[in-house]
């Protein structure tokens, strides 16, 4: 069958790659996609807003199922559109796809459905808002409701900081995203995130990861998209696992499915693993990345049926096996990011770089120029590396990132640090 992967960066060239290995696959095909991605998919250049002209892609090439890698085009409603023309999709509705797209729906499911998450005030103006804050005291998270690239949350340590972020969100910084605002109790504990597939009813659980959010070592510094990653995490024992799925993810499936707007795709909790248990931080309605990318690496079966199964019904029939060693991932950028970077220069190595058989580099930037690879992006490389330990998987990815020549990159020398912290306490 023919498959195209909507999407550009490390997470879809690592579904890419995943897909690429199945038995049932024809023909790969990836919209926009990306220099490595061309490496496994057929790279169209189709703009991703433009529904009619991807559905019309889907008709001339014999598209058996669209999978859908990040949240815009959902939330934009895309798989609502193809699906009218009848072709077969991997994610959610525009409805559902409410779970990422705006923070006081899913805050109102939690309510309606008894999901434990920080204590919130939802408010549409700056003096109820600022009042709230005073009220509740820092430190508190001020957070715009809709989708603002990653930018629209602030964890203020004093009232002040709060204040000055509920006047940021009500200034149109963030545009429509930021006309309402949640404000909310901070929640101590460790975090980690844990994706599961879902068919509209069944929910078949994937593996449990954690990612290091800022630029520089120690994790300090801006917040980005994501630095590293690594799979699983070591806080989701199988019990933690069992508790979230039982407090928070069935009940949260179960209450779309009465709002009349089934989950269907893949569904990321990012959670709070809190003194009295796991909280829900919030949904996302894709795969995370990186943290895709250390799952396709652990994956041990033909992740294409599994995408099946979801978008028809029937996960309830299925299973996936996994390895059970550690993946880990460090994100190469370009020196600047997030800020503002240049685009262009030249990438070595990575041919020596990939012969590890147990590292796999997926492009999250990068394009051929003239028969040369070059950055492209703010992210640009994934070295994915699996091993027995998080140690290991780390040594092996810092390894091949030691074969990489790249004098504009830049990456975090510590990814996994707190569990290899943990490793060697329990050593
Ligand atoms: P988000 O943009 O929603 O992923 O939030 C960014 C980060 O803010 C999360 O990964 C958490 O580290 C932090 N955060 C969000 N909500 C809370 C909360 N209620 N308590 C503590 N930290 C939070
Ligand atoms: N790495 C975090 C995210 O994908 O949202």
């Amino acid at each position: 069958m023919n498959v195209l992967v909507i999407g550009s960066g490390g997470r879809e060239h690592s579904l890419c790659w995943a897909l690429a290995a199945s038995p049932l696959l024809t023909k790969l095909y990836c919209a926009p996609g990306n220099g490595g991605i061309a490496q496994v998919a057929e790279c169209v250049g189709l703009d991703t807003g433009d529904h009619e002209a991807i559905a019309q892609f889907c008709k001339d090439n014999g598209i058996a199922l669209v999978v859908v890698g990040p949240e815009a085009p959902l939330v934009a409603g895309l798989a609502d559109d193809l699906r009218a023309r009848g072709i077969k999709v991997f994610g959610p509705s525009k409805a559902a796809a409410q779970l990422e797209g705006s923070k006081v729906f899913t805050k109102e499911l939690c309510d309606r459905k008894n999901i434990p998450t920080a204590a919130y005030g939802h408010f549409t103006d700056a003096q109820a808002a600022k009042d709230y804050a005073r009220a509740q005291g820092a430190p508190i998270v001020v957070k715009a409701d809709g989708l603002a690239a990653g930018k629209g949350v602030t964890v203020a340590e004093t009232l002040d900081q709060a204040l000055a972020a509920i006047d940021e969100c009500f200034s149109g910084k963030f545009g429509g995203a930021g006309a309402e605002l949640v404000i909310e109790e901070c929640m101590a504990g460790e975090e980690a995130s844990y994706f599961v597939l879902c068919d509209g009813r069944n929910v078949l659980a994937l593996a449990t990861a954690q990612d290091h959010k800022r630029a520089f070592d120690g994790d300090e510094g801006p917040n980005t998209g994501g630095m590293g990653a690594y799979s699983p995490a070591p806080v989701m024992s199988e019990a933690m696992c069992a508790r979230v799925m039982e407090e928070i993810i069935l009940p949260s499936i179960e209450g779309m499915a009465e709002a009349g707007m089934p989950y269907q795709g893949v569904l990321y909790a990012g959670l709070m693993i809190t003194d009295t248990g796991p909280k829900l931080i919030e949904y996302n309605v894709r795969f995370g990345d990186p943290e895709c990318q250390v799952l396709m690496m652990r994956l041990n079966s033909d992740f294409l049926p599994a995408l099946l199964a979801a978008a028809d019904g029937g996960l309830d029939q299925f299973d996936l096996r996994w390895h059970g060693d550690v993946a880990l991932t460090v994100v190469m950028a370009t020196k600047g990011y997030p800020g503002s970077y240049e685009k262009g220069s030249a990438i070595s190595g990575l041919e020596e770089a990939g012969r590890d058989e147990n590292v796999e580099i997926f492009h999250a930037g990068t394009a051929l120029r003239d028969g040369s690879l070059i950055a492209t992006g703010g992210r640009v490389l994934n070295i994915t590396a699996r091993g027995g330990t998080v140690r290991e998987a780390q040594q092996r990815a810092y390894a091949a990132i030691g074969k990489i020549g790249w004098s504009e990159g830049f990456c975090r020398s510590d990814i996994g640090w707190r569990a290899i912290a943990r490793e060697d306490a329990a050593a």
